[in-house]
């Protein structure tokens, strides 16, 4: 086949049925448990002031690194948003909904990464937040729906990790041990890591670097340097979390890419996927959010889910399976009038999926066009149905059995034979 002309830009893909269907089949899946633990969607612009996401963290690669940022027409500084959180913060300050307000949305996130299986500049999340309360019950919850949501689809294979950052009261201090920690052990680190140590401490416990794992190892925790408060709050999370029975794994250096976070932070990771994909979700409390981006000081907890990965971790499990879905009904027409076009709009207004050939097709190009459509019945009018004011209603599947039905009688019989159909 010539290569056409333009091709998707790296990073970016078209998603075609079925796995378009699948990915919609996820979001309506994944609205359904956020609706029924009391959620409501929120659409928020795909672009924003770029400040709304800078304020994400200016020390994150997300924001340094992989902001789709430009000037518009209008001379605004603006970027694609990297991700949700910070809208629905800037929405929160805006609009100033009810406390606490629970929220949840799907669409497409936008970074300037690295693009491999897995890893896109355009991917889509599912994801929830609540602000306006810090009770630590509602990080339980929101762990358990996204744990349930996942059980949901079949995916057995995923493991929670769970940590905390305490407040930023108490950061500095560890900031400080972590800081002096790592400067004292410099010459076993990595270039890279040194690096990474003078911008940001904390993503040095991050680091993959098998040369860095010694020194990450012994390296002073947040977990030793918590607050009363914050300690208490964990060991809720933590009992919440064991009483509705979500298991997890405790984290101590989890350390997630965005820099707003506060008190409880985790990861769902998938086996099966590529080491550095294989995080398919994750969220946290960012309590300093909403007043960063010029709302009152309220706290805020919530996580995203990576639509892409976890489909690819349901493809690694052989669980929800992209499906075809056929339409019910295929229209062989082969009279010179109307009577194709009239046939599927009928079945369509009665809530049939119908569809047909086009350009005048002989019978046996459509009777092959009905089968590959794998659509369950065929409804074939030709010269002679025509004539006798009838229409043959024939099942595809198994012996293929074919009877005249009166043409004013066609929607109710093709109804009860598609009401009766076992899908
Ligand atoms: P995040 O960890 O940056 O968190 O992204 C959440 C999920 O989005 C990841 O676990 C991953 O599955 C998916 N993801 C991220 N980047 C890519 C990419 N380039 N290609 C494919 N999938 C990707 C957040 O976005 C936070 N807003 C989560 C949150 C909500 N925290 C509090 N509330």
């Amino acid at each position: 086949m010539a290569r056409a002309e333009f091709q998707t830009l790296p990073g970016t893909r078209d998603l075609l049925e079925p796995e378009s269907g699948r990915v919609r089949a996820l979001v309506e899946r994944f609205a359904i448990e956020a609706e029924r633990a009391g959620f409501g969607l929120i659409v928020p612009p795909m672009f924003e002031d770029v400040g709304v996401f800078v304020r994400i963290g200016e020390a994150s690669d997300i924001v340094s690194k992989e902001l789709y940022d430009f000037e518009d027409k209008g001379g605004r500084d603006i970027a694609l948003r990297p991700e949700f959180t910070a809208s629905v913060c800037r929405a929160f300050a805006e609009t100033r909904p009810l406390i606490p307000w629970k929220t949840w949305y799907s669409g497409p996130s936008f970074r300037y990464d690295k693009p491999q299986k897995g890893r896109y500049r355009q991917f889509e999340q599912v994801g929830a937040e609540v602000i306006g309360s810090d009770d630590p019950d509602l990080d339980t919850e929101l762990i358990a729906l996204a744990w349930r949501f996942f059980q949901r689809l079949g995916l057995t294979d995923v493991v929670l990790l769970l940590n905390t950052l305490g407040d930023f009261a108490e950061r500095p201090v560890y900031l400080e041990a972590l800081s002096a920690y790592l400067a004292a052990n410099a010459d076993r680190l990595s270039d890279q890591a040194r690096i990474t140590m003078a911008v940001n401490p904390l993503r040095v416990l991050d680091s993959k670097r098998p040369q860095d794992a010694e020194v990450v190892a012994d390296a002073p925790l947040m977990v030793d340097y918590l607050s009363d408060d914050a300690a208490a709050a964990f060991d809720r999370v933590r009992q919440g979390l064991r009483a509705l029975g979500v298991p997890f794994e405790e984290a101590p250096r989890l350390v997630r890419g965005l820099d707003y976070y506060t008190r409880t932070t985790f990861e769902f990771v998938a086996a099966g996927l590529d080491a550095a994909q294989t995080a398919i979700g994750g969220g946290g409390r960012y309590d300093g959010l909403v007043e960063a981006l010029g709302g009152p000081p309220e706290p805020g907890v919530g996580f995203a889910l990576g639509v892409d990965r976890t489909l690819l971790a349901c493809d690694e499990q052989g669980v929800f399976e992209p499906v075809d879905r056929p339409v019910d009904v295929w229209v062989v027409a082969t009279t010179a009038g109307t009577e194709g076009l009239q046939l599927v709009e009928e079945l369509r207004s009665a809530g049939i999926a119908a569809d047909r050939s086009y350009d005048g097709r002989s019978m046996k190009a459509q009777m092959k066009a009905a089968n590959r459509s794998q659509a369950p019945i065929a409804v074939i009018v030709g010269e002679d149905e025509l004539a006798a004011g009838t229409v043959s209603v024939r099942t595809l599947r198994g012996e293929g059995r074919q009877a005249p039905v009166e043409r004013s009688q066609v929607v109710a019989r093709v109804e009860e034979m598609v009401r009766s159909s076992p899908s």
